[in-house]
């Protein structure tokens, strides 16, 4: 079986591991949490960064620390996994979904200005509320849709002209950067990533969130860390226990050292699928923009103009010759525990996601291998 997307771990994983172990470091605190935690914030050109446990985490501590709670509302895009989602209703908030744009599947910043313009008001004390529910909207969460940025620039200055903050959900996209810039200056506030086993970077399982504001690493991790005051048991919040260990950081130090290898790994994979289908007609790569150098998480192809019958067809053959092969994302707006949620579409995401099949993208694949899925996806829609 060509797998889609596997972990390459034949670095120093295992013996970063193996000095866990000696040392009996194994739970949240030593030495490869700080070095990763290091890593991570240059990899990023962030101020900081916080270990945690996962990127959905990640995710919830951003939304707590800027003080989502019960009743407000947190815009986000259609097309993600659910855990953006998630994030916001484990604060007790409600997500407004809205579509995303052609040119990077991200956040559509045309909706994003209707939305804050017409179906919002301030209150008598200032606050933006939706107008259909009178919930706070308090944060905008742009997410970074195969590792390509969002259209940052548009959709900061939005949500700074309406002061709201901005939370990156970038959960896949190390490496990525924006006009030049590395992912903890694009803007937002807090930006949110995953290592997880399925991304460019894995630490087994893990996140982090960055920011380029100096003050507010101490007590992001403060947060994360049961909120306790020295050595002693005095805690002075309600905090979360979302610490990484010693043994998810070490492997995910071991990857780091790997990230620009991972990462032109990854783009040769994008391209050569770009140059293969260029001229198959009805078949388009992942988006890719002038101005955005995106972490190529998964690479694949999009057919706009295909039936669901011929999707369906493309994934049976690939799965009937050995080539891991699935559906891609189902918009938010289309899960059950989102099906009540305020939403502005444009119909997009509805379009796009039966259409986009992700193909075999791991680091270590061959070029053979490659060459071999690029063959049954010709023989699919010939
Ligand atoms: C866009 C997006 N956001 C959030 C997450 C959540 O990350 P995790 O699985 O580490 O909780 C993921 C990944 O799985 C993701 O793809």
């Amino acid at each position: 079986m060509i797998p889609l997307c596997i972990p390459n771990i034949s670095g120093n994983e295992g013996a970063y591991l193996a000095e866990c172990v000696a040392s009996t470091f194994v739970s949240t605190v030593g030495p490869f949490v700080d070095r990763f935690e290091a890593a991570t914030a240059q990899a990023t050109g962030g101020a900081w960064a916080v270990a945690t446990s996962s990127g959905t985490t990640a995710l919830h501590t951003a939304l707590h620390f800027l003080g989502v709670g019960p009743g407000d509302h947190v815009i986000i895009p259609s097309l993600t996994f659910i855990a953006t989602a998630n994030a916001v209703a484990h604060c007790h908030a409600t997500p407004i979904i809205l579509d995303v744009d052609a040119d990077s599947w991200g956040m559509d910043a045309g909706l994003l200005q209707v939305l804050l313009n017409d179906h919002c008001q301030r209150d008598a004390k200032g606050v933006l509320r939706y107008t259909a529910t009178g919930g706070a909207i308090k944060v905008v969460m742009p997410v970074f849709a195969m590792g390509l940025p969002a259209d940052m620039d548009a959709i900061v200055s939005l949500a700074k002209a309406y002061g709201l903050a901005v939370v990156a959900d970038v959960a896949a996209a190390v490496g990525a950067q924006y006009q030049g810039k590395d992912l903890a200056h694009t803007g937002a506030d807090l930006t949110a990533l995953s290592f997880n086993g399925n991304k460019l970077v894995t630490a087994g399982g893990g996140g982090a969130l960055v920011g380029a504001a100096p003050a507010d690493g101490a007590k992001i991790k403060h947060l994360t860390a049961t909120a306790r005051l020295g050595a002693g048991y005095d805690h002075d919040i309600v905090g979360f226990n979302y610490r990484m260990t010693n043994l998810q950081a070490a492997v995910g130090v071991a990857q780091l050292e790997r990230l620009d290898e991972f990462l032109q790994a990854k783009a040769r994979i994008a391209q050569t699928y770009a140059s293969a289908f260029g001229d198959t007609a009805g078949l388009l790569p992942f988006p890719a923009l002038p101005d955005r150098t995106g972490s190529h998480w998964l690479s694949g192809i999009f057919a706009p103009d295909a039936s669901l019958a011929q999707m369906e067809n493309l994934r049976s053959s690939l799965i009937e010759n050995g080539v891991e092969a699935r559906s891609f994302w189902k918009p938010i707006h289309l899960q059950q525990p989102y099906l009540a949620c305020p939403r502005h579409l444009s119909g997009l995401s509805d379009a796009l996601w039966q259409r986009i099949q992700p193909l075999p993208c791991s680091t270590q694949l061959t070029q053979s291998d490659q060459m071999r899925v690029i063959d049954l996806v010709n023989r699919a829609f010939r």
